[in-house]
This record gives C-alpha cells, structure tokens and sequence, in this order.
C-alpha cells in the first residue's frame, strides 16, 4: 500500500434489539411471502426495536463495545459521529445522548444525517479530524431503528429493514496499518427517491401524521438502479485513485441492503463472493449500521485478519454514496 494512513481502526462494537422478527412473522402480517423476500432481497430475519429500546441506547451500547475491543477510556474521546436518520429527537443531536451514556465528557459529539452511507461519512470525518491534528481518538457509530418509521402496512418497504447499531474507534495509525483512502459523495437531485417527507419544518406535524408522511417512502426500483452504479462507481474510484485492482483486496464489505445489489457490486470489482461479508439475511437493511456491524463480525469470525485490505462501499437516501479502503 503506497499511502502512509493517518488512522487507524482500534476497536469495533455491535449492538441489537432482543426481539427477532422473521420473514415468516412477516407472511402473517402483509401480502408477502418468505420465497419473495429471499429471492428478491437475501433477507430472512431482521432485529426489530421494542417500545423501551432507544437509538442513543443501542448507539451507547455499540461505543461501549468498541471502547472496549480498543482499552480506551471514554474520557479519552475528542469527538462522537453519530450517523443516524432516526435519531431519539430532532434535536439536540443523538450524539450527545450516546456521549452522556458513555460519560465521555472531554468530546464533541453530533450527528450526520447520511442514511445509509453514515458510517462512512463518520469515518471520513474521523480520519480527517485525526489527520489535521484536531482530535486524536474518534468514536464513529451508526445505529438506527428503522422500524419506527416503517409503514407496516407497505409490502414493498416493511420487508427491508432492521434496527441495530455498530461502532468503530479511531485513532492515530501505527505508520502500517489504517485507513488508507476515503471517498463520499451525494447527488441531491434524487432527495424524492428515499425520504421520511414529514418530521421537518416543510410539513406540520398534523399533515404529516394525516399523509403518512411520518413513514419511509422509497421508489424501490429506481433505488435499486442507481444503487447498483454508485456502489460499483465509488468501489471503483477509491481502487484506481489508490492504484489497486479488485485482486487487492482481501475483503469487500458492501452496505447490506439487498442480495442482488452485493452480488452486483462484488461483479464490478471481479471479486468472488468468498471475498465478500455477507450478513444481510440476518440484519435485513440496518441503514447506517450496516457497514460497522458487518466489519465487527468479520474481525471477529477472522474473516478480517492483520495486514487484510478491506474495501467498504456504502449507498443510501440522499442520494449519498461512499467507499474506505482500510488495512488492518
Ligand atoms: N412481497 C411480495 N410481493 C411484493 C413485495 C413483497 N414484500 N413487495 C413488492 N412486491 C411485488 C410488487 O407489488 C410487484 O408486483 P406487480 O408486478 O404485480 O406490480 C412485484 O413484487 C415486483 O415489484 P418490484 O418493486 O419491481 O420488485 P423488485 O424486484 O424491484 O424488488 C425491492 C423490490 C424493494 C426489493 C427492490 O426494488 C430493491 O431492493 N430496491 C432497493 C432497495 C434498497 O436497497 N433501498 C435502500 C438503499 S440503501
């Protein structure tokens, strides 16, 4: 690898619900079927919020995890990034909720609100935090509970997803190891897509509740597409920028959303499944958590060892779209 990082990946954590609700569960509650949903998406079971879980919770629980793997005091964190699009409240951030749980007292904490592709936008913020000298340990977490704003009445959108948080720390690089490139990007021409259109300032809170506006809404299709491209686009990019080919990489961790999308997406960089994390039949879509729960389960089943390079592509509402190239 030609580039000396700047950061490095100390720690990670995971966190989920209790209750599991399974495709099966799913048959007795819209017009679905178990065969469609695997077929269509790869998901067979999701983790699903109950009235008591929070957002900051299960994000706490995650940072707890990762404080841990990495033997980092909380009162050793300069900043938490939160990514997350269904935080406790509008404001203040979820962030410094999660900072109050941890009592990590000496950070900055906030949110950023790039759906699926939060993790990655956190890390990017991470690495160039740590690079500028501005802050020497970062706590990047992605949680959700998409469940909340889920229509369950939708077939087309109540199947896709689950709630769940993960966590990574980041701190200064040994000068081997870390995280060697980060791209993100957005296009918000596309903003209709994937949205929660109520819930803001643009539409009072009593129209909203009346329009269904509090709910998800996604063309699925559409997103499907342009999912396809921007995940190969930006797996692409960040390899030919690093000049590395797809032979370089030891293991691929795509946003788990969709089956269909993964198997696209490891096609454009000719990598075989074997090289690819694939946990979306049991998470279903988990938006922002989705990329750091796949890398802490991949640490620790050893499908992630020391000296791996591991590429990390994200897609999601916005658009936003990103990809990390990461050495362990
Ligand atoms: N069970 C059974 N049938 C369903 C269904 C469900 N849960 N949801 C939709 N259908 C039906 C549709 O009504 C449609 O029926 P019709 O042909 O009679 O009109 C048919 O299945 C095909 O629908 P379509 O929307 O074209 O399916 P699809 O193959 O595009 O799959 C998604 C739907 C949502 C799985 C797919 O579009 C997708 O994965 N999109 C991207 C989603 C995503 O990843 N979003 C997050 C990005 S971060």
């Amino acid at each position: 690898m030609s580039k000396k990082p700047n950061s490095m990946i100390l720690g990670t954590g995971r966190a989920v619900p209790k209750r599991v609700l399974t495709n099966f569960d799913l048959e007795k509650m819209v017009d679905t079927t178990d065969e469609w949903i695997k077929e269509r998406t790869g998901i067979e079971r999701r983790y699903i919020a109950d009235e008591k879980d929070t957002t900051s919770a299960l994000c706490a629980d995650a940072g707890r995890a990762a404080l841990q793997a990495a033997q980092l005091p909380a009162e050793k964190v300069d900043a938490i990034i939160l990514g997350t699009v269904t935080g406790d409240v509008t404001f203040p951030a979820t962030a410094c909720y999660v900072q109050e749980m941890l009592g990590a007292e000496n950070a900055a904490a906030f949110d950023i609100a790039a759906a699926c592709t939060g993790f990655l936008y956190g890390l990017m913020m991470a690495d160039s935090l740590i690079a500028s000298g501005k802050a020497q340990h970062v706590l990047v977490i992605g949680g959700e509970i998409l469940t909340r704003i889920t229509d369950w009445t939708d077939r087309a959108t109540c199947v896709l997803f689950g709630d769940a948080a993960g966590a990574a720390v980041v701190g200064p690089s040994d000068g081997k190891r870390g995280i060697i490139d980060t791209f993100i990007k957005s296009d918000g021409r596309l903003t209709h897509l994937l949205c929660m259109p109520g819930g803001g300032t643009k539409v009072p809170p009593d129209v909203a509740l009346a329009e269904k506006m509090m709910f998800l809404r996604m063309e699925g299709r559409e997103v499907f597409k342009y999912a396809v491209t921007a995940m190969g686009d930006a797996a692409e990019h960040i390899l030919a920028k690093n000049n590395l080919t797809g032979d370089d990489v030891d293991l691929l961790i795509p946003h788990q959303a969709n089956m269909r999308i993964i198997n696209a997406t490891a096609k454009r960089v000719g990598l075989p499944l074997e090289k690819v994390y694939i946990n979306v039949q049991d998470y279903g879509n988990t938006s922002a958590a989705s990329i750091p729960i796949a890398m802490n389960e991949a640490l620790e089943k050893g499908r992630l060892k020391s000296g791996d390079c591991c590429l990390m592509v994200a897609f999601g509402g916005g658009f936003t779209w990103g990809s990390a190239l990461v050495q362990f």
